[in-house]
């Protein structure tokens, strides 16, 4: 079989040097990938680097062997551009289609889908007239990803860091999977929530749970591939931020709804995939819980914690807003999971069956993804990626 042909586009920003490792990742599984650098670009990695690691020729030009007609055959035949880093300067030039070298002629020759990572200070990143060229590139169709928060070239912090080469890998991945099709979820905002809350009892010990937060991960990363905007709040999961999503940190069941309810203000889908807590202790110890010689512990006294779910369910922020909710089951699946959807008022529950093979901290899932239209869609044992697609689909579909 050929192998997918893949056009990477590097800007000149200092994160050029993190494309190196997302050309590795690409070529190492299998692409046939072709650099084209801006020469700005060349400031920061040579071309001799980019020429190494893919074992194809690199231009800047379109007045290189024009007998190829590069500028036009390099876009024509690609299966995916993905520009990373990509400049203040080069989503401008995209934006309003100038065409002065081989990468911008590349962009308005190709006709598969594009992904851009852009990379640059907050300032830029925030001025009205790069939010505006974005804002065009995704009414087009281009998935842009929104940039990680961290460290900057020098002393300054904040929203503008290239995300972490293998994410933005993850990214390119599932576009390509997903082949020529719209990001059909372009402009919309989407909110999950991922992993176990933690509920302390005394400054070194909580009620948990064992949710490893990998669902919600592979929701959040589908989501961002099919161009949604996506706010991740997590719960102890450890996991690396995937590439494009803001990410909010939550301990407690009382946090996670804190949060959720923030960022479900404006958004199109609420997902509750965490494992909220339905208890939490009563009382928090400041210090230590010590044993005591010749005593038996004290019993620990439980509260309930708030149904987010519900509450978010029952009580909208947005007319049209859709909710989904998660639920573990182990007999009658079917009985039992239409009579939680009911319960809680959500549009879509998916519904897993546990039991011989467990589902926390696996790669893989099975479920059963009900409606409250009365739709039932099965969702055979496969990678959690395959129900995360099969959800977004479905929400989708209900946009209309
Ligand atoms: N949920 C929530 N707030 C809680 C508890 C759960 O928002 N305090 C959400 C979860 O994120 C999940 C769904 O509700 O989407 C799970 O519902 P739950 O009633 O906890 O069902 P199960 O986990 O299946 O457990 P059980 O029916 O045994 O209570």
């Amino acid at each position: 079989m050929e192998k997918p042909k893949v056009v990477l586009g590097v800007s000149g920003g200092i994160a050029a040097y993190k494309a190196c490792e997302l050309l590795r990742r690409l070529t190492e599984s299998g692409h046939d990938v072709r650099v084209v650098p801006t020469d700005a670009s060349l400031n920061f990695v040579g071309a001799a680097t980019w020429s190494a690691l893919s074992g194809n020729p690199v231009s800047t030009e379109v007045w290189e062997s024009v007998h190829e007609v590069p500028h036009v055959r390099i876009g024509q035949g690609a299966d995916l551009v993905v520009v990373a880093p990509a400049t203040a300067d080069l989503l401008a030039k995209a934006a309003h289609g100038l065409a002065d070298d081989l990468l911008t002629n590349t962009l308005l020759t190709a006709r598969c889908p594009v992904v851009f990572a852009p990379a640059m200070h907050t300032e830029m990143w925030e001025h009205p007239a790069t939010q505006e060229n974005v804002a065009t590139l995704r009414r087009r169709g281009a998935v842009v990803i929104e940039p990680a928060v961290g460290r900057l070239t020098g002393v300054d912090t904040g929203k503008g860091r290239l995300p972490d080469p293998g994410e933005i890998f993850e990214v390119c991945r599932r576009v390509l999977t997903r082949g020529p099709a719209a990001p059909d979820l372009a402009g919309r905002h989407v909110v999950i929530s991922a992993g176990g809350t933690r509920e302390p009892l005394d400054p070194v010990r909580y009620l948990g749970n064992r949710s490893s937060g990998k669902q919600g991960y592979a929701l959040a990363r589908t989501a961002v591939a099919r161009g949604a905007r996506v706010t991740l709040v997590e719960a102890n999961t450890g996991l690396p931020d995937p590439a494009g999503a803001d990410v909010v940190r939550a301990g407690t069941a009382v946090q996670l709804r804190e949060a959720v309810l923030k960022a479900a203000a404006d958004a199109d889908v609420v997902v509750m995939a965490a494992a909220v807590a339905d208890f939490r202790p009563a009382a928090y110890a400041t210090g230590k819980i010590k044993k005591k010689d010749g005593q038996e512990p004290a019993p620990i006294t439980l509260v309930r914690n708030p149904d987010i779910l519900a509450e978010v369910a029952a009580d909208r922020a947005r007319e049209g807003q859709i909710v989904v909710g998660f639920a573990a089951e182990t007999d009658d699946v079917l009985a039992n999971g239409r009579e939680k959807l009911r319960r809680k008022g959500c549009d879509l529950l998916v519904v897993n069956e546990v039991g011989e093979r467990r589902t926390f901290g696996s790669e893989e899932n099975e479920a059963v993804v009900l409606g409250a239209d009365g739709g039932e869609t099965p969702v055979p044992y496969g990678p959690k990626e395959a129900l995360a697609d099969t959800v977004w689909d479905l929400v989708a579909a209900r946009f209309g």
